[in-house]
């Protein structure tokens, strides 16, 4: 597909073209038929959302002649990989309408938005499946978790402890005007913590979500938090925070709602530091969610991941993807310093077939890349070849627990 909006392609079934202003409210029909309702507010904060990522060819649609038949959407995130920060295309809004689903339609979207996201330069891309088949054929595994844990406020509140470091801490109220400075913290934040998963979204995403009055959001020099009233107790949308200090004040701030709310739920890294602070724990209750992830770019992404300083690897690996030849071949993986690459074999001086690599799927090198142990791989089919030393190695290099804290 070409890059300009409105280019166009046929598919053998149905027309994939970029959606305009004039297909917005065929995709909100289509959406409503695939999601649920959405009242008068939310319908108007989509189409903020929605509306700038038209003419840039963010929003494709599957029509049969004049008739939008389904959509999918390819968001700007970034996203982190052991500190480092990676373009990524986040796959959103899927929809085929009703009476179109089964024939084929989903996948041809699936098929355009990874091209898409190539075109757009994103070397990775991941989603929230509702249902895994339609992604996974399509060369998507599952790879990381959206936590919520539920806690009690009052254990919170007292975090912050009697005229404790976390007083000294200033909090100021954010707004939009403020969407430059939170992206930049979240970036140090993340590459400090050399977190990988997380995302973040851009400035003008941002802007918008921090134009709603019904959220209560507060920046700190190394952190911030967004959060909101639901049915009677507290809800976290984001908290992040770069230093002990400045947690236990962002957090002890959320619990000082104890004596109205009894409960705070939360997305949160599985390993957030709140986890450990608190006086009790025994039980988490959390819910996870999962999501899929895709290398689109192989080289490209494994040159943009951050990988442990003292890991040295340099191991032969296969890959097959028939969506994206470019990633199919023999590769030599190669990190050291914290730095990684792949290059490819040579076939002619005898390097090309060797018998062990370690040979991957796309949706396998995918769920290795995001930190999915090669154990795990091996026995789900998704990994063979290699020998039991290139498993540690790949593991110590990839390994991580892959987590995002945004739903999209
Ligand atoms: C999910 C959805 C996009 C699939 O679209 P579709 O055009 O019917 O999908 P396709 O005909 O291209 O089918 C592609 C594959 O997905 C599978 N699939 C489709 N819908 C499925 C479902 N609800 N559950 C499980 N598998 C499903 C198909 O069986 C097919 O796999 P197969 O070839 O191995 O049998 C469509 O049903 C829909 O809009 N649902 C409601 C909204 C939604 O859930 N969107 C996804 C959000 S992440």
């Amino acid at each position: 597909m070409a890059e300009a909006a409105g280019a166009r392609i046929v598919w053998p079934v149905v027309e994939i073209r970029h959606l305009t202003s004039d297909d917005l409210d065929a995709a909100l029909d289509n959406r409503r038929r695939a999601f649920g309702p959405l009242s008068g507010g939310a319908a108007e904060t989509w189409r903020k959302l929605v509306s700038p990522m038209l003419p840039e060819g963010r929003y494709l649609g599957a029509f049969d002649g004049s008739r939008l038949l389904g959509t999918a959407r390819v968001n700007p995130y970034v996203q982190w990989w052991h500190g480092r920060p990676q373009s990524m295309g986040g796959v959103a809004s899927v929809t085929v309408a009703p009476e179109d689903r089964g024939r084929g339609v989903g996948r041809a979207l699936m098929d355009a938005a990874i091209e898409r996201c190539a075109e757009l330069g994103h070397a990775v891309s991941a989603l929230y499946p509702a249902t895994t088949p339609l992604y996974r054929s399509a060369g998507y595994e599952h790879a990381g978790v959206l936590q919520r844990v539920t806690l009690p406020s009052e254990a919170l509140r007292t975090l912050g402890g009697p005229g404790g470091a976390a007083g000294a801490v200033k909090l100021r109220r954010m707004g939009p005007a403020d969407a430059a400075e939170l992206v930049a913290l979240i970036g140090r934040v993340h590459a400090a913590t050399r977190a990988s998963g997380p995302l973040c979204f851009d400035e003008r995403t941002w802007r918008l979500w921090l134009e709603d009055d019904d959220d209560f959001c507060y920046l700190a020099e190394d952190g911030f938090v967004v959060y909101r009233w639901s049915d009677g107790n507290i809800e976290v949308d984001n908290l992040l925070a770069g230093s002990e200090a400045t947690a236990r004040a962002l957090w002890s701030m959320v619990g000082s709602a104890s004596s109205v709310a009894k409960s705070v739920t939360a997305c949160v890294d599985p390993a957030d530091p709140v986890l450990w602070m608190l006086r009790e724990r025994s039980k988490d209750e959390v819910t996870q969610t999962r999501w899929m992830f895709r290398l689109i770019d192989l080289p490209a992404a494994v040159e943009g991941r951050g990988f442990p300083a003292g890991v040295r690897v340099e191991t032969p690996v296969e890959v097959t993807d028939s969506r994206r030849p470019g990633n199919t071949g023999a590769w030599l993986l190669r990190v050291d310093g914290g730095s990684g690459s792949v290059t490819r074999r040579d076939a002619a001086s005898g390097e090309g077939a060797h018998g062990d690599a370690t040979r991957l799927t796309i949706g396998g090198m995918s769920a290795l890349f995001a930190g999915v142990p090669t154990a795990t791989l091996r026995r789900a089919g998704l990994l063979t070849g290699g020998s039991p030393d290139a498993d540690d190695a790949l593991d110590a290099a990839f390994g991580c627990s892959a987590y995002m804290i945004d739903y999209f």
